[in-house]
């Protein structure tokens, strides 16, 4: 971890694909140290973008990344991309081992990472033994092992069932309190940006963001689903997207049963 975090900023960013399709437009932005932001928009309006140019994988048209450093960033997609002939063990230790860390350094990772997601008995496992949410978790182990300061994750439950889900989301936070990395977390859901998160970030089709939202602080972890706060989070989350369903997949798919 670097010693003297800096803010993360994007200032005024744009990315255009093939020097034509506008995919970002004029995005600033900045993200404290620690913080746990989600980003939230319709299918296609630039989020993956976002995270890509955050992770420097793509470079901005016009305007800059301040704040985020190379070898700091820990990226989780929405497949859990393991390779398929690698136990546990060996995928969470892969990009540790290419790297050139010491054995023992990394061992004591893997075994921390693993420890953290819940599969410390799994290291033998292979992939096609587990589940999926199981497959998600080594995914995330491997990134939380690099321990990052800056964590990006790409809809990382989208394709998970729903009470998977919701315990991976809980985990999510339990971790994010221990690692204290940054975290940036794409989701369509409004209800899990709303649960997740500290501030939600909503971008619209256009590529542009439209709101900055501060989650309300809670009282009781437990119980945070079924409080009045939550509830009235997604309702501003919601009529920030211009919607009023909870969902924005589900209320595309609602859309196109009455077309
Ligand atoms: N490599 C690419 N080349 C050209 N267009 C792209 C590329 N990646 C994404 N796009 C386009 O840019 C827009 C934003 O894409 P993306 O960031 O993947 O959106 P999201 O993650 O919100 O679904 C979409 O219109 C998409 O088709
Ligand atoms: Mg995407």
């Amino acid at each position: 971890m670097t010693e003297t975090p800096q803010n993360l900023s994007l200032q005024n960013v744009c990315v255009d694909y093939d020097n034509q399709h506008r995919a970002l437009d004029g995005l600033t932005c900045s993200f404290e140290p620690g913080s746990f932001t989600a980003l939230v928009g319709p299918s296609g309006c630039g989020k993956s973008t976002v995270l890509r140019t955050v992770a420097g994988l793509i470079a901005p048209s016009h305007g800059e990344v301040v704040g985020a450093g190379d070898n700091d960033t820990g990226y989780v997609f929405q497949e859990p991309t393991l390779l398929a002939w690698r136990n546990v063990y060996d995928n969470v230790a892969m990009p540790m081992r290419f790297a050139g860390l010491s054995a023992s350094e990394i061992d004591q990772r893997v075994r921390h990472a693993l420890q953290m997601v819940g599969l410390q008995e799994r290291l033998d496992a292979l992939p096609r033994q587990l589940s999926g949410g199981m497959k998600m978790r080594v995914s995330l182990a491997r990134a939380l092992a690099n321990r990052p300061r800056l964590l990006l994750l790409d809809e990382p439950f989208a394709a998970l069932d729903e009470m998977t889900r919701m315990r991976l989301d809980d985990d999510l936070r339990d971790i994010w309190q221990q690692a204290k990395s940054t975290v940036i977390f794409v989701t369509h859901s409004i209800t899990e940006a709303a649960y997740l998160a500290e501030r939600v970030l909503v971008m619209r089709d256009d590529g542009r963001l439209v709101a900055d939202l501060s989650m309300p602080t809670r009282q009781d972890n437990n119980h945070f689903r079924t409080q009045a706060s939550y509830h009235a989070a997604c309702t501003t989350i919601s009529d920030a997207l211009g919607h009023n369903a909870h969902d924005v997949a589900d209320s595309r798919q609602t859309q196109k049963a009455t077309d």
